[in-house]
């Protein structure tokens, strides 16, 4: 388990390439662009939120970009995701894509860019981190990782001897999908862990176990999993387009999940993959 101060929203991780990366972030995958967006990402960054991750799959940049100007927080307090998706891989076809999100979300650079699954096969992953690495060079990304990646995706890049390693993979991961092989084959290659679908898309949150644990803490539930990506180490990405759930979701400072407790969310685990799994393709 990696040690790090969870000492509030403004927690960091350091990267393996020294940057700083926010513990918490929201997520905002399936709010829909426009207002919605918009609203989410204002609410989270007067929250204390400083950690936003998008994807051009999500079709939202453009509201997160307007977000961030509306917030009047400067540039570089505010790390922003995005992510290359499955159409967009190749050498080229990555660079113009970047470029595209740059210019949705209106910004000079992009703090985190990730390749988004394996999908498209090992021919164009290769050529598609090569763009990344170039995209670092030009100013234009920060740093870069992978998202949906398996231990044979990550053998297959690091064996390459890539100039610039990749800093994270981001992976669905919950107690009910503790992915416990993965994460242990991304933290033993200096690379951190980034869980998506934390709450398991809310799918699991009446789970009566769960319920027990977060009485006793006097927590909610979806806290309580927040807390969970925490304890192990992880960078957490909950998802809620609703103000008072962006703000729950960030108040999970203030209390330790026992061992015990941990060990008993771990004991949940069954497979369970809400949206897709990349992890398995070829
Ligand atoms: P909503 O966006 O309507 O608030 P995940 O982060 O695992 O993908 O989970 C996101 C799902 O969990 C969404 O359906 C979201 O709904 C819901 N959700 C987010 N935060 C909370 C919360 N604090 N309590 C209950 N449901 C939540």
């Amino acid at each position: 388990m990696t040690r790090v101060n969870l000492d509030g929203l403004q927690s960091f991780y350091a990267l393996s390439n020294a940057r700083q990366i926010p513990l918490l972030g929201l997520g905002v995958y399936l709010i829909e662009p426009g207002k919605a967006t918009e609203d989410a990402v204002l609410w989270a960054l007067q929250a204390g939120y400083r950690h936003i991750d998008t994807a051009s799959m999500y079709r939202n940049e453009v509201s997160v970009g307007n977000a961030i100007r509306k917030s009047g927080i400067p540039r570089d307090q505010i790390f922003v995701t995005t992510k290359l998706y499955d159409h967009d891989q190749g050498f080229e076809s990555a660079i113009s894509a970047c470029e595209l999100s740059l210019e949705k979300l209106g910004l000079d650079y992009i703090d985190l860019y990730l390749i988004h699954s394996p999908n498209p096969g090992p021919e164009r992953r290769n050529d598609s981190w090569k763009a990344l690495q170039k995209l670092v060079a030009l100013g234009k990304v920060k740093s870069i990782g992978v998202s949906n990646y398996g231990v044979h995706h990550l053998k297959e890049l690091l064996g390459s001897n890539p100039t610039i390693r990749p800093v994270v993979n981001q992976i669905e991961v919950h107690p009910w999908l503790t992915a416990r092989k993965l994460s242990r084959f991304v933290s033993l290659s200096i690379i951190a862990v980034e869980a998506y679908s934390p709450l398991s898309r809310g799918h699991k949150l009446e789970d009566p176990m769960l319920g027990k644990i977060a009485a006793k803490y006097s927590k909610s539930p979806a806290q309580v999993l927040v807390r969970w990506s925490l304890q192990k180490g992880y960078i957490v990405l909950p998802k809620s387009a609703h103000k008072d759930r962006i703000e729950q979701n960030a108040d999970v400072f203030d209390f330790d999940l026992a061992d015990g407790d941990m060990n008993v969310m771990d004991s949940f685990n069954e497979g369970y993959v809400s949206g897709w799994d990349p992890t398995v393709a070829p």
